[in-house]
């Protein structure tokens, strides 16, 4: 039995028809998964994956503990090697997944005396991470530069300010100008943080993502990209300089404090990296996102290429 205040929550989910459950995917079309390029039900990636373990000659599962103990396999410096060259950035570092980044980031780099200026529709990892630190956090509205240009304004006092926001939002398939936003965060000497999780494989050459679609890698503190979306396997990193990569590496406990994840996730991302540049469905998915915005729904957010 659960305690009574806990019961009183579920029981109140389930009167508002908002009870959350479990299921097991059905051989149905797919109009709700992250898996923008059908990369995840990829055979031809997954034996990309098999062959990239036998080239290292990796016969084993195990990552076997934290990557500051035991757990930093060999095929994690040549991974983050390729992605920082990939990503045009200093440094890459790898984590176990998105969420874990960016609670990694967020409750580790601002401070107390800092403040942190996000999107209101910001991904529920970033509140979570800001919640966890010790600065304060307000919210500006929906991709309106000018309430975050009063925000920055009225905060300039502060420490140090963090902006965060998406370059893509899932649910409405929208980005705000990076540009302009970039700008702006010059303007206050504010530190820019960009979530690309919903714009890698999908929006820049070679589904690099938006920052560098617009050339703003050196503008940008950092850049968070997942690997459960459109790259169809599983983990993330956070893209920046060494200092920062080094900072991480020493505070942020999600990172710290974690098993690392085992070579084959690591072989998974490197395959799906390979397959990025060619990627024929990339424009086949632009052309659908086309069609439903103009001929169907009008909702940006239906993004599907598997049939
Ligand atoms: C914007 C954004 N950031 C981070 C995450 C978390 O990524 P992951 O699924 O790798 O934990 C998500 C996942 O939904 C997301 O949409």
């Amino acid at each position: 039995m659960l305690p009574e205040k806990l019961a009183n929550k579920i029981h109140q989910r389930k009167t508002e028809n908002a009870l959350r459950t479990l299921g097991t995917s059905l051989p149905l079309t797919d109009f709700s998964s992250n898996d923008y390029l059908g990369f995840s039900k990829s055979e031809q990636l997954f034996n990309a994956a098999h062959a990239y373990l036998a080239a290292n000659n990796i016969k084993h599962n195990g990552a076997a503990g934290s990557r500051l103990l035991s757990g930093n396999h060999s095929l994690y410096p040549k991974l983050e090697h390729m992605l920082s060259e990939f990503h045009n950035s200093e440094a890459a570092l790898i984590f176990n997944s998105g969420y874990d980044a960016n609670i990694g980031l967020f409750s580790s780099l601002p401070q107390r005396g800092d403040v942190v200026l996000y999107d209101e529709h910001i991904h529920a990892s970033i509140r979570d991470g800001i919640s966890m630190s010790h600065a304060k956090a307000y919210k500006f509205k929906h991709n309106n530069l000018t309430h975050l240009g009063e925000l920055l304004k009225r905060y300039q006092q502060s420490d140090t300010i963090y902006v965060v926001t998406e370059s893509v939002f899932s649910m409405d398939g929208d980005s705000p100008d990076l540009v302009q936003l970039s700008n702006l965060c010059k303007t206050y000497q504010a530190y820019l943080i960009i979530d690309e999780a919903h714009a890698i494989g999908i929006l820049g050459n070679n589904g690099s993502g938006l920052v560098q679609a617009t050339g703003l890698e050196q503008h940008v503190f950092a850049r968070l990209v997942t690997y459960g979306k459109a790259l169809g396997c599983h983990g993330a990193a956070v893209l920046g300089s060494k200092a920062l990569k080094q900072y991480l590496i020493n505070f942020s406990r999600s990172f710290i404090y974690t098993t690392a994840l085992p070579p084959h996730s690591l072989a998974a991302i490197q395959a799906a990296y390979q397959e990025l540049p060619s990627h024929i469905k990339r424009a086949q998915l632009h052309e659908n996102i086309k069609h439903f915005k103009k001929d169907h729904f009008g909702c940006a957010s239906l993004m599907m290429t598997r049939n």
